[in-house]
């Protein structure tokens, strides 16, 4: 599946990683210094990336959320998956809670897409253990996506 990645930080470029292990084709976009998307196989910007792919994941600050999205334009159909926590842009409060959800927003936002949370109670540092063990355990069939 050709998947798009706002976002290439802790999380995106981790979990970008991971999806193109298992052979998912892996697009980055929206980064404040596009010298960082330089280094990646392959990158657009968020509204050329979000036409040609099936799937989205939305790995950047909530508080780019609105942005991005704008960037990205019409979502209609796609897959959508999002790993960010509704924080505020200190990482001190959620803005969205106790009685809603950072997805339930963002499903509110994106009517026509099909929205998922992912990720999110894992920190970045972990990912790639989480694969590996997983791969240990079950090396026949992979993870993520198959
Ligand atoms: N880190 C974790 O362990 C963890 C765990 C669970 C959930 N999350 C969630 O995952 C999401 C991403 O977290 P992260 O730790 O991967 O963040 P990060 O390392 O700061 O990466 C954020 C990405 O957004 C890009 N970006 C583009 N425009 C930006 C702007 N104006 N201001 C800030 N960033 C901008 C950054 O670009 P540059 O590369 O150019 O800076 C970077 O690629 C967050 O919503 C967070 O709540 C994180």
């Amino acid at each position: 599946m050709r998947v798009g990645i706002p976002g290439s930080g802790l999380m995106g470029r981790r979990l970008g990683t991971l999806f193109a292990r298992v052979r998912h084709e892996v697009v980055f976009s929206y980064v404040r210094s596009q010298k960082k998307l330089e280094g990646l196989a392959r990158a657009g910007t968020p509204g050329e990336v979000a036409r040609h792919v099936a799937a989205l994941l939305l790995a950047v600050h909530w508080s780019r959320m609105d942005d991005v999205l704008k960037q990205a334009g019409d979502l209609s159909k796609k897959v959508i998956v999002s790993c960010s926590l509704p924080m505020n842009e200190s990482n001190a409060d959620l803005v969205v809670g106790h009685i809603s959800s950072g997805v339930e927003e963002l499903s509110r936002m994106l009517p026509k897409a099909r929205v998922v949370s992912a990720f999110n109670t894992l920190p970045s540092e972990v990912l790639f253990e989480v694969y590996e063990a997983k791969r240990k355990a079950s090396p026949e069939c992979g993870v993520l996506g198959r």
